[in-house]
C-alpha cells in the first residue's frame, strides 16, 4: 500500500488515478495502490508505511525516531536526507505535527548527532526519494516510512511586490520542469493581468510581451514587459518564443487546442499552461491534455499546492 497525500478536498480525484480503489481516506490523504503511471493530484506518495499507534505527542514522535534508528542501522548517510512530516487537513492537527517533527529531531540527535545534522526539513525536491516521511492521518496514529515519491508540488514564498497571488503558481511550476525563464529568454504570456506570472519571469531578466484586454498593475509593469491589448486566442508572435505562459479564465479544452498550435507551430519551446477545471472532471481534461506529448519530450500535469480547481502542465518541445 501507499499513502498518497494531496490537497484537502480532492481526495475524489486522487483515488480515480490509482490503479485500483483505495483503502481508506481521510482530509488529504488516501491510502490505496500504486498509480496508473504518474500522478497529477498526489503531491508526496509515502511507500509501504508502517502504521503505529500513540496516545501523546511523546509516543507519536518515539515512534517515528524508533522506526528511522532500526531501519538506519546498516546505512551510511554521506549527505543530506530529507525529512518530511505532515498531517491530514483536520483542524489543530498541523500544530501537533510541528510538535512531533521537533521531538522526532531532537531525539535522532540525542542518539545519531552527525546523521540528524544532515536532515532537510520539508518536502523534497521532485522524484524517488529515501530518507524519513511521516504523516499523522489524526491525532492518535502516525504512519511512517523511508522512501517516497514527490510530485513536486511545494509551498511557494510570497513576493510582496509580485501582482498578484498566482505568481505563486508560475514560481511552483517551474520546479516540476527543473528549468526557469533565464536573462534574455522570451515569454509570452497569455491572460497576463494583473502580471504576476509576467513579472516572476521579467525580474529574472526575460522579455515578456504580456497579452490580455485588461490592464496590468504595478511590478507587472516591469521595464521587461510590453503589454498587448488584445484576444490571446488571435495573438501570433513575431518570431519563435522561449517560453509560453497561459493562465486564462477560459475554456480549458480552448486552452489545449491553443497550446497543442503554439507547439505545432514552433511558436515556443517550453510552456507552462493552466486548466481551469472548474466543475468539470479534471481526469477527463487530463485525458485530453495527453494529445500534447506527441510534440514533447517531456510533459508534467499536476495539481499544484498553489492550484485549487486548475491544474497545471509544464512541457519542453521535442
Ligand atoms: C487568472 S487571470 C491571470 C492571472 C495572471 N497569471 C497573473 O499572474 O496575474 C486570467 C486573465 O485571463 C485574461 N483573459 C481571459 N480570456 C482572455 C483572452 N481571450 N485574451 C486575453 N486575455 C484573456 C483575463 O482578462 C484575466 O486577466
Amino acid at each position: 500500500m501507499t499513502l498518497h497525500i494531496c490537497q484537502t478536498g480532492y481526495e475524489t480525484f486522487l483515488a480515480k488515478e490509482l490503479s485500483a480503489p483505495p483503502e481508506r481516506s481521510g482530509p488529504g490523504w488516501v491510502l490505496g495502490p500504486e498509480g496508473k503511471g504518474e500522478l497529477c493530484f498526489a503531491h508526496l506518495s509515502l511507500r509501504a508505511p508502517q502504521e503505529v499507534p500513540g496516545k501523546s505527542v511523546n509516543a507519536l514522535a518515539g515512534a517515528v525516531a524508533d522506526f528511522f534508528t532500526t531501519s538506519t542501522k546498516d546505512e551510511r548517510f554521506e549527505g543530506p536526507w530529507p525529512f518530511c512530516l505532515e498531517s491530514a487537513g483536520l483542524p489543530g492537527l498541523a500544530r501537533r505535527a510541528k510538535t512531533v517533527e521537533e521531538e522526532v529531531s531532537a531525539k535522532i540527535k540525542s542518539k545519531m548527532a552527525r546523521v540528524a545534522k544532515l536532515a532537510v526539513p520539508g518536502r523534497p525536491a521532485l522524484g524517488l526519494r529515501r530518507g524519513l516521511f511521516a504523516y499523522l492521518p489524526d491525532f492518535d496514529h502516525v504512519l511512517v516510512t523511508r522512501e517516497a515519491l514527490a510530485g513536486g508540488q511545494r509551498r511557494m514564498a510570497d513576493d510582496p511586490q509580485a501582482p498578484s497571488r498566482s505568481y505563486l503558481k508560475v514560481e511552483e511550476a517551474y520546479g516540476l520542469l527543473g528549468r526557469e525563464p533565464a536573462a534574455g529568454e522570451t515569454v509570452a504570456d497569455l491572460g497576463a493581468a494583473p502580471g504576476g506570472w509576467s513579472y516572476s519571469a521579467a525580474r529574472r531578466g526575460a522579455l515578456v510581451t504580456a497579452v490580455d484586454n485588461g490592464p496590468l498593475k504595478g511590478a507587472g509593469l516591469h521595464p521587461g514587459v510590453a503589454h498587448r491589448a488584445e484576444d490571446a486566442f488571435k495573438f501570433r508572435p513575431e518570431s519563435p518564443m522561449d517560453w509560453l505562459f497561459c493562465d486564462m479564465l477560459s475554456d480549458p479544452e480552448r486552452v489545449i487546442a491553443l497550446a497543442d498550435r503554439w507547439l505545432a507551430e514552433g511558436w515556443c519551446r517550453r510552456l507552462i499552461v493552466n486548466l481551469k477545471f472548474g466543475r468539470r472532471d479534471p481526469l477527463r481534461l487530463l485525458e485530453q491534455a495527453g494529445v500534447l506529448r506527441r510534440r514533447c519530450a517531456f510533459l508534467k500535469a499536476r495539481h499544484l499546492f498553489h492550484d485549487r480547481e486548475e491544474l497545471t502542465l509544464a512541457a519542453e518541445r521535442i
